[in-house]
């Protein structure tokens, strides 16, 4: 018996027994005549004295362990003398005296220390991913994933879910990211793409009649990484027949429910607040808003108009936004602090930041262009009192929007504004296409496949297809459900009816022959009678993120890649070998290592 129980599980009661306890040297002490150690295993530490007169061969070994070492001990559990409890660790009470010690394994000399692990620098700890998924706190986040997925299963198998795959090596979806392309040996100069999502399988699904599928899914995308974006990640993947908008949105509040219940013993309310994209844009500047915090945007056109800041009419004139958010407590700010709180406005894209400090009246270079009722009235409508900060951001539509919201949620983190809450919305309501200024033409704002609202439809049907105002005017019947700022899924429901696919394809301005080419084999079986249907996808990672209190997702996936999409321990991805590429008929333009 290597083991009789987890290192982190000896408790009081043990006391007096004899046991073996198996795992990794995580601390060693020499004190002289006793050497102490801290033994850790999945369930936890556990220290385990050596004294030369309960067992001197075994105070001997103690001597030449390290670091790292697995070795297998047994003793008696006994309680620790007065004084010498912790009362931090579980089995704090008690501590082993070993009998008997072998070692399993030796370990070389660490690349950094397992104490200091978390100060290790990331490149280092993921070089080393082994070493770091030792670290309880990276064990606990992995741990919390598996219960996470497992709730969500269950709780989809009892709903009458069915998990079916779907193929990894695909054609093209419509997602809207770069594909990761394989070549494909048999068929000399074809590449299967990488499913950016499951999307077409699972509508295919609907058609075919399973009804209700879900899947927790890996997903490629080849787009600019970020905190909470990997090239591969997960997806609790779902679509439903015979639903409308109203059960999903139902569906996915239950299983938020149930999964914070059941892993976090926290109680989730439902429903969720709804916004919809346009309100989320005028309040927030995103359209994932943290709602654990004010600091609200307001509109400043109207008043902005009643001065003569010349600035701020420029912008309005060439049909640009003057808005502003209050900067709580920050009156007394120094020119410094203020330049500097520019300079961050300006990282983020802005032409610079005007500001008005609320003491004892108006302070502020742009005061002097506003009569005093108007700087009352900016005031009243930001609700800035005596002691804020007014700050103000002129611009574009999307520079105005995408400034002052990351303003926000650096301020908001600054003034230690964001409650320890779960705070989740849906939004509703997006465009159904988007103007793209390069290519002159309309995108799906998600992908071609999802319906417009309800209303929407005859408008889109009988409507002129080059009336961009009616184009932007139509809404997709779509929801994005966001937590505490960050989109953790999105979904919509689908067109089932192929006149409203057709007049799709014609708005997209994508012909027959490139829908055929690029989504061909759905549009094939949407013919054979697809039922209304819907669904959504959840990011299984970011979801994980917020619930074990991470900002991100590389804690919580065991084998992540950096910002530059390596993989840090397996060296991925490399170079390959000439004859690799030559059964593939591939030539390289570049030579890489
Ligand atoms: P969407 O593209 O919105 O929808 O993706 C769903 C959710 O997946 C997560 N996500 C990511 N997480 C980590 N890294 C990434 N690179 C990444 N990209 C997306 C987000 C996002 O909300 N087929 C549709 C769903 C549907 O319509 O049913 C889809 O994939 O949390
Ligand atoms: P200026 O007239 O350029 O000296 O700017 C006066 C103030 O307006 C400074 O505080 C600038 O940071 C600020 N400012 C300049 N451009 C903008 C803008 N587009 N939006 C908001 N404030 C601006």
């Amino acid at each position: 018996m290597i083991r009789d129980k987890g290192c982190g599980e000896i408790k009081e009661t043990d006391i007096g027994t004899n046991m073996s306890l198996s795992g990794w040297i995580f601390r060693r002490r020499d004190h002289g005549g006793l050497i102490f150690i801290d033994l850790r295993d999945r369930s936890g530490l556990c220290q385990v004295v050596f004294s030369p007169d309960v067992a001197k061969e075994a105070h001997e070994m103690a001597h030449d362990l390290r670091a790292e070492y697995v070795i297998s001990v047994s003793g008696e559990i006994r309680k620790r003398p007065e004084g010498t409890e912790n009362p931090n660790l579980p089995t704090g009470m008690v501590e082993m005296y070993a009998k008997k010690l072998e070692v399993l394994n030796e370990a070389s000399p660490l690349p950094y220390s397992m104490e200091e692990a978390a100060d290790a620098g990331e490149a280092l700890r993921l070089k080393h991913r082994y070493l770091d998924l030792r670290r309880p706190e990276m064990q606990k986040n992995l741990i919390m994933r598996h219960r996470i997925s497992k709730v969500i299963r269950d709780y989809l198998d009892e709903k009458g879910f069915l998990e079916i795959e779907t193929p990894m090596l695909t054609k093209s979806t419509p997602e809207g990211a770069r594909d990761y392309l394989v070549p494909s040996r048999m068929n000399p100069g074809h590449f299967y793409a990488l499913p950016q999502s499951p999307q077409l399988f699972k509508q295919i699904l609907m058609v075919s009649g399973l009804e209700k599928y879900f899947q927790i899914v890996k997903c490629f995308r080849d787009e600019d990484l970020r905190a909470d974006r990997q090239p591969e990640f997960t997806q609790v993947d779902l679509e439903m027949s015979f639903v409308d908008r109203e059960d999903i949105l139902n569906l996915i509040e239950g299983m938020m429910k149930t999964l914070f219940k059941k892993v976090l013993d926290v109680d989730i309310e439902t429903p969720f607040q709804r916004l919809s994209f346009h309100e989320s844009m005028e309040r927030f500047g995103n359209d994932k808003p943290d709602l654990r915090f004010g600091l609200e945007l307001k509109d400043m056109a109207d008043l902005a108009l009643k001065g003569s800041f010349k600035v701020f009419l420029d912008t309005l004139q060439d049909r640009g936004m003057v808005k502003a958010i209050n900067g709580k407590g920050l009156a007394g700010l120094s020119r410094k602090e203020i330049d500097m709180l520019t300079a961050e406005a300006q990282s983020f894209g802005a032409k610079g930041l005007a500001w008005i400090k609320v003491k004892d009246g108006f302070e502020s270079p742009i005061a002097k262009f506003f009569p005093e009722d108007v700087l009352k009235e900016m005031a009243e409508r930001l609700q800035a009192e005596d002691g804020d900060l007014m700050m103000f951001v002129a611009d574009k539509p999307k520079v105005t929007y995408d400034v002052l919201s990351r303003m926000r949620l650096a301020l908001g983190e600054r003034l230690n504004l964001i409650k320890p809450e779960y705070k989740f919305a849906w939004i509703l309501g997006f465009p159904l296409l988007e103007w793209d200024e390069e290519e002159s033409r309309f995108q799906a704002m998600h992908h071609p496949f999802t319906s417009p609202m309800d209303e929407d439809i005859e408008k889109m049907l009988v409507g002129d297809i080059n009336d961009k105002d009616m184009l932007s005017s139509l809404r997709a019947k779509a929801y994005d459900i966001v937590l505490n700022g960050y989109e953790i899924g999105g979904g919509s429901i689908r067109i089932h009816r192929q006149d409203v696919q057709k007049r799709m394809f014609e708005v997209l301005n994508i012909s027959d022959e490139e829908a055929r080419m690029k989504f061909g084999f759905l549009l094939d079986a949407l013919q054979y009678g697809a039922p209304p249907h819907g669904g959504i996808a959840l990011g299984l990672d970011r979801l994980v993120m917020i619930m074990v209190g991470s900002t991100s997702i590389r804690d919580v996936i065991a084998f992540p890649k950096t910002q530059k999409a390596v993989c840090m321990m397996s060296g991925a991805p490399s170079g390959v070998e000439q004859k690799q590429l030559k059964e593939l008929f591939i030539k390289l333009d570049i030579v890489k290592d």
